[in-house]
């Protein structure tokens, strides 16, 4: 029987706990402030003792960068600042000997326009199979049904190419021509380039903006069967060449529209929950447990092969496109009062400083994340509280350099201070002099410890990722309670959403006889009878209980 979680194991990123980074912001080998894949080598033992059990790393391939990489001009190959295909390699097979898997990004949807597929493309001939990697116009009036996602940035999915006299779409920005999916010849090129990675031994992808790899006239071009179609002849394909290969759909719908890219356990493995992440912030702050009860009943079952991929943060703006408009105002009254911290529809904030730095609301915030059904995505830096530098331009400010230490750029690189990437944070609450993983390792009670605790915990009990959801309705409303179920086992997880102490009645008529123990401090609680059982739990606490028979 393989260790669950492990390479062995078909269904691994069930059990996965999934830590993302940015290559260049966690570690720098070379010293020419950027950080690199033998840096991040020399961190696999940090990574190791936190505990996750598999990296996504954020686009590494040669890219202009104008869109941190997202704007590929080269998929088969690593950016010079980041090291060589051997240093990816060598870091692949020592995470791999930790028995860490590794997902990389497939962006499938559109390259760089210095990709040498557009650059030919410009100059072939209109109708020539060329040309068609990409999707044309004479005018700008196709596809109007279509929205602008980067809105504060484009104004029209068409941008005039002067070289091939003719517009082309995109979807995010006008330097990021999207590929053209009608042309069977672009599925071709990228089966390739899945092919290049899964036979470096890549253990899957995340499928960057899949929604839109079709247009159709009429339609706001975004989820349509035609796009199913090539998601399907993805998936065959790494099914056929590597069976556990993992993909992950980026799909930033409403669950109702994501349930389509599992299909019948034929498509994606895994899809993020987008509209559950803005809900535990709304939750919480409105100390109510009405927004996450509701998005979790509007979420449809979900073949036994998938899971939902959740987070509280990530790489880009805390999204607002799945709320209502009322919702979204009120969350940037809440979250970001201050208006450089906005950005498209939503809030370019870390963790720390979108919860005012206090560590209850974190540690609440990390035990839904860690127990809600799913895989929980953990943002390098937010194990130790970093904060973000909204001043940085796009979504730079929460891409800042891992503080290692107090020592000179956070010991994150030995370059001069004003040659790195980025510059470190140094205010003085969240500055790398205070927050940083030295500082926190050796300090008993600090985040990090915590964080090390909590992800240890979850990987005990298969409920948490595995097991089904049932929620309790007790009158207080400012509780959260549920109960996952895994064959025999049983796991009941309470959480008090508001900043006072507060009481709660649950009935657990269908848990009688069992004895819950707390599994923060293994502590024995009273058995439960037919009684309502009554529990207070303290300003944002939150309890995991895992339910033991005791038979006599
Ligand atoms: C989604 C990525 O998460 C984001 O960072 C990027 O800008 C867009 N896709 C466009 O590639
Ligand atoms: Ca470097």
């Amino acid at each position: 029987m393989p260790r669950p979680g492990s390479a062995g194991d078909p269904l691994w990123y069930k059990r996965a706990v999934i830590y993302e980074l940015p290559v260049k912001s966690f570690y720098d080998a070379n010293g020419d402030g950027i950080g690199d894949f033998p840096g991040l080598l020399e961190k696999l033992d940090y990574i190791e003792a936190l505990g996750v059990t598999c990296l996504w790393l954020l686009p590494f391939f040669p890219s202009p960068l104008r869109d941190d990489g997202y704007d590929i001009s080269d998929y088969c190959n690593v950016h010079p600042s980041y090291g060589t295909l051997d240093d990816f390699r060598r870091f692949l097979d020592a995470a791999h000997e930790r028995r860490l898997q590794v997902v990389i990004e497939l962006v499938l949807n559109h390259t760089s326009d210095q990709h040498p597929w557009f650059q030919r493309a410009r100059r072939a001939p209109a109708g020539s199979v060329e040309r068609d990697y990409y999707v044309w116009s004479d005018a700008e009036d196709r596809y109007r049904d279509a929205r602008i996602i980067f809105t504060d940035s484009e104004r029209s999915n068409w941008t005039w190419d002067p070289v091939a006299q003719a517009y082309f779409w995109h979807r995010f920005f006008h330097h990021q021509p999207d590929l053209n999916y009608d042309n069977p010849t672009v599925l071709q090129e990228v089966l390739r380039v899945i092919d290049f990675w899964l036979d470096l031994g890549v253990d899957g992808f995340r499928l960057d903006a899949v929604p839109y790899l079709i247009e159709r006239e009429g339609t706001r071009c975004e989820n349509l069967p035609e796009t199913h179609a090539v998601l399907k002849a993805v998936r065959r394909h790494v099914q056929a060449r590597v069976p556990r290969g993992m993909l992950l759909a980026e799909a930033n719908q409403w669950p109702a529209d994501v349930r389509a890219y599992f299909a019948d356990g034929d498509e994606c493995q895994m899809a993020y929950h987008f509209p559950l992440m803005p809900r535990m912030f709304m939750g919480l702050h409105l100390e109510d447990r009405h927004p996450i009860v509701e998005i979790m009943q509007q979420t449809p079952a979900i073949p036994e092969t998938c899971q939902w991929a959740l987070f509280l943060r990530n790489h880009d703006e805390l999204t607002l496109e799945m709320v209502t408009d009322e919702e979204r105002d009120y969350m940037h009254l809440a979250y970001s009062a201050d208006a450089q911290a906005r950005i498209n529809l939503g809030i370019r904030r870390r963790l720390a400083p979108l919860v005012g730095n206090n560590r209850r609301r974190i540690e609440l915030r990390n035990s839904l994340l860690f127990s809600l059904p799913g895989t929980p995505i953990l943002y390098y830096g937010d194990e130790i509280g970093m904060g973000d530098n909204t001043y940085l331009g796009d979504r730079n400010g929460v891409r800042t350099p891992m503080q290692w230490t107090g020592d000179r750029n956070a010991d994150f690189s030995r370059a001069d201070p004003a040659r790195l990437y980025s510059p470190v944070i140094m205010d003085p609450i969240y500055g790398y002099r205070g927050i940083n993983v030295e500082a926190q390792e050796r300090d008993a009670s600090s985040l990090l410890q915590w964080m090390r605790n909590l992800i240890g915990l979850r990987k005990l009990f298969p409920a948490f990722g595995s097991g089904s959801l049932e929620f309790l309705e007790p009158a207080n409303r400012k509780i959260l309670a549920y109960v996952l179920r895994y064959g025999p086992d049983a796991i009941l997880c309470v959480a008090n959403l508001s900043r006072s102490v507060q009481p709660v009645e649950l009935s657990l008529s269908a848990l009688v006889g069992l004895t819950p123990v707390e599994i923060l401090g293994y502590t024995d609680f009273p058995v439960v009878s037919e009684q309502p059982y009554f529990l207070t739990l303290g300003p944002y606490g939150f309890y995991w209980f895992e339910l033991q028979r005791r038979d006599v």
